[in-house]
């Protein structure tokens, strides 16, 4: 078969992408697969990516989408497969069997994509248009979770016009969460535009660098735990969804809190897995991730975060439709731990697509 692997995108998580991407060509069966990489540069051009193309950070420099004489063309068959340019006409990219995005944030993991392939008739890997967008949207992903009776922290949705128009009201509702909080565009990811804010004047920053983002912003309390997250994985037969070994992660780097710093520059931050927590927590929290994997409705793989407080309470902070998935991150890790090699997770998620 013929997998497009697509990384980039417009989004402020561009490298990160193409950092999961260079893991993800590096472990694809290429005597299985005929392996076409397509990069979507910053401006959203689709490119076939050249051989010089940089996956990594490289003296601290993150990669991007390199757009030098790369074609936009694959040789033509049943056309299957289209680049869209903003604003202008879609390229046949030709037939391929699945899609990989190995993209995350907006026009990438928001349902955005997804759509382009559904349109086109195209499988891919991970979750479908629906999950994809609710797990892109920090206010309508916690909705669900709570509906889905899952342990959420207090959190206001604070919209452009409000915090404009009304911002008197916006303060005192954001003041009933208590200080610290936390600021957050709702669409985003790995950090980009989070921060913490410990007063009114500072919540006023907060809410701005937030917006630079996306328009929406969520202020939530700031909960004190431990950091521990799970890998979810969809089965190939009839099975539920499986859950990983949960593992605990801790910045090293004297940040605040896990910031994109702490994600991607080497030696930031520790995984610790098996967390060390009791096993009956250990149960419990992998069955909420299942939980909110299936609330959501996801596909292929996805990775839950949770808060492990002091007095033992779990509190879901965020599930991830396409985490980070460099051979190193954190949701190849909790399977590797689980007994599933990276390379085995990528043919997985490859079989579950192609299904
Ligand atoms: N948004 C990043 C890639 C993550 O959740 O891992
Ligand atoms: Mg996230």
């Amino acid at each position: 078969p013929r997998v497009a692997v697509v990384f980039g995108g417009r989004n402020s998580e561009h490298a990160v992408s193409l950092m999961g991407a260079g893991s993800v060509l590096e472990a694809i069966d290429r005597s299985k697969y005929e392996v076409v990489p397509i990069g979507i540069a910053q401006d959203g051009r689709w490119v076939l990516a050249a051989g010089d193309q940089r996956y990594a950070i490289e003296d601290g420099k993150l990669p991007v989408v390199d757009t030098s004489g790369a074609e936009l063309a694959l040789p033509s068959g049943e056309a299957a497969l289209v680049a869209y340019e903003p604003g202008s006409i879609p390229v046949e990219l030709g037939t391929v069997d699945v899609v990989f995005p190995v993209m995350h944030g907006p026009f990438a993991e928001d349902g955005t994509i997804q759509g382009l392939l559904e349109m086109a008739g195209v499988r891919y890997v991970g979750s479908g248009v629906l999950a994809s967008a609710v797990g892109m949207d920090k206010a309508y992903m916690k909705a669900i979770l709570a509906a889905a009776g899952l342990p959420v922290g207090p959190y206001v949705v604070v919209r452009e016009r409000d915090w404009r128009l009304d911002k008197d009201r916006v303060v005192k509702e954001v003041e009933q969460l208590g200080w610290p909080v936390f600021v957050k565009p709702a669409r985003a990811g790995s950090s980009q535009g989070i921060s913490k804010a410990h007063d009114l004047a500072s919540l006023e920053t907060a809410v701005e660098f937030a917006q630079a983002h996306d328009p929406k912003v969520l202020v939530e309390a700031a909960i004190v735990g431990r950091e521990i997250e799970c890998a979810v994985l969809e089965s190939l037969g009839d099975e539920p969804p499986a859950a990983s070994t949960p593992g605990e992660v801790l910045v090293e780097g004297g940040q605040e809190f896990f910031d994109f710093e702490a994600k991607y520059y080497p030696d930031q931050m520790s995984l610790t897995v098996p967390a060390d927590i009791p096993a009956e927590t250990a149960e419990e929290l992998r069955a909420m991730a299942v939980r909110a994997f299936e609330a959501l409705g996801c596909e292929g793989l996805s990775r839950v975060d949770f808060f492990y407080t002091p007095d033992g309470r779990l509190i879901l902070n965020e599930i991830n439709t396409m985490p980070g998935f460099t051979s190193l991150s954190v949701a190849p890790q909790l399977w590797a731990a689980s007994g599933l090699t990276y390379a085995q997770l990528v043919e997985r998620l490859i079989q579950l697509a192609l299904g």
